[in-house]
């Protein structure tokens, strides 16, 4: 009897083991053929279905494209890929050219990538990477850089992520309407201005600029533009713009809108070079709120900001290229609120 047990507890063993290798085997075969189709539902991450994403940058060169794109890479890794879903995100520089970021899109498609993230270099070409990608039934999320209405009725897997500009001009205006005197420092009975533009082919530009004056004069404050010149959201040309107006109108000058936060810190060096203070004798508003603009705002050094969320608008963009991925209906557009920052 002894016997038969040991015989039959040894059997059972033996078998155990022998199911163990095999699955073990299955596993690592699994393993070796990484499967990309939708229909790849394995629980544990080495298992996961694969989803590529595909993301072309204006150009890697902006201080807020660059936070941003380190958001969207960060929460599609940290936050959104799990057992289940791997998201595997690409993310290319489009070097401000915009031949060669309809290239990369071109290569998204060819190798056959399941959504693409696009911030365009001109907005003017979303129609055509609307088309390239309907071809290859590939969705499309648009992030920062606005298409038209037209471009995006186009075709319906193809959003739009941004924030309303309109909204960060406002708030700029109002910062300084909020100022002793409305803003108007040198109390010559007008608020004059010097109006340092981003690229102005881009709405953010365009609305910035005609909405912050529009908060002063809607509430009666005269103003008197100086100069308005276009700086391309880049620091050094918001240096050049606003040292160059210095030199020319002096104390004539009240406040220096900038579109962003890049070209008000170049604007803050020019106002710095030619002596002057902010706060006393002339007042700077910027957009984005950078750390290092927050901080000089907190200083007294910078008036104002206006906060465009980059955490906000990369994980409304991430999760909108998820919904696309997985066949959801979408919404043309999803707009992220401003916040406006003063001490
Ligand atoms: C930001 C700028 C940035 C631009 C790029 C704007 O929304 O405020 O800082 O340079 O987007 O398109």
């Amino acid at each position: 009897m002894k016997r038969i047990i040991v015989f039959l507890l040894s059997l059972v063993m033996l078998t155990s083991l022998l199911v163990g290798c095999s699955s073990n085997k299955s596993d690592t075969a699994d393993n070796g053929s990484k499967d990309n189709t939708a229909d790849n539902t394995g629980d544990t991450a080495a298992d996961a279905k694969v989803v590529k994403v595909g993301v072309t940058i204006y150009k890697f060169d902006d201080n807020f494209m660059t936070l941003y794109r380190q958001e969207l890479e960060k929460y599609f890794k940290e936050e959104l890929s799990n057992d289940e879903v791997t998201y595997e995100v690409t993310v290319v520089d489009g070097k401000n050219d915009q031949a060669e970021q309809t290239n990369q899109i071109q290569t998204f498609i060819a190798d056959k990538y399941d959504v693409i993230v696009a911030n365009l270099v001109q907005s003017s070409a979303a129609s055509t990477v609307i088309n390239m990608c309907k071809d290859a039934d590939i969705p499309v999320v648009f992030i920062n850089r606005e298409p038209t209405t037209e471009d995006l009725d186009l075709w319906d897997k193809v959003a739009y992520v941004g924030a309303d500009a309109r909204q960060s001009g406002t708030m700029q205006g109002e910062i300084v309407y909020d100022l002793p005197n409305n803003g108007d420092v040198n109390g010559d009975g007008k608020v004059s201005y010097v109006m340092v533009m981003g690229d102005p082919e881009n709405v953010d530009a365009q609305y910035r600029t005609e909405f912050s004056v529009k908060a002063l004069t809607d509430k009666g404050v005269a103003v008197e533009e100086l100069v308005k010149q276009r700086g391309d959201w880049d620091q050094a040309k918001g240096q050049e713009i606003t040292a160059a107006a210095l030199t020319q109108f002096g104390n004539g000058i009240d406040v220096v809108f900038c579109n962003n936060d890049a070209m008000a810190l170049g604007a803050h060096q020019a106002i710095q070079a030619a002596g002057r203070t902010v706060g006393t004798d002339i007042y700077l508003v910027g957009v984005d709120a950078l750390d290092e603009v927050v901080s000089y705002v907190e200083s007294g050094e910078i008036t104002g900001t206006v906060l465009n969320d980059h955490v906000g608008q990369a994980k409304t963009a991430a999760d909108v290229a998820v919904k696309a991925v997985n066949g959801e209906t979408l919404e043309k557009n999803y707009t992220v609120d401003y916040v406006k920052i003063t001490k």
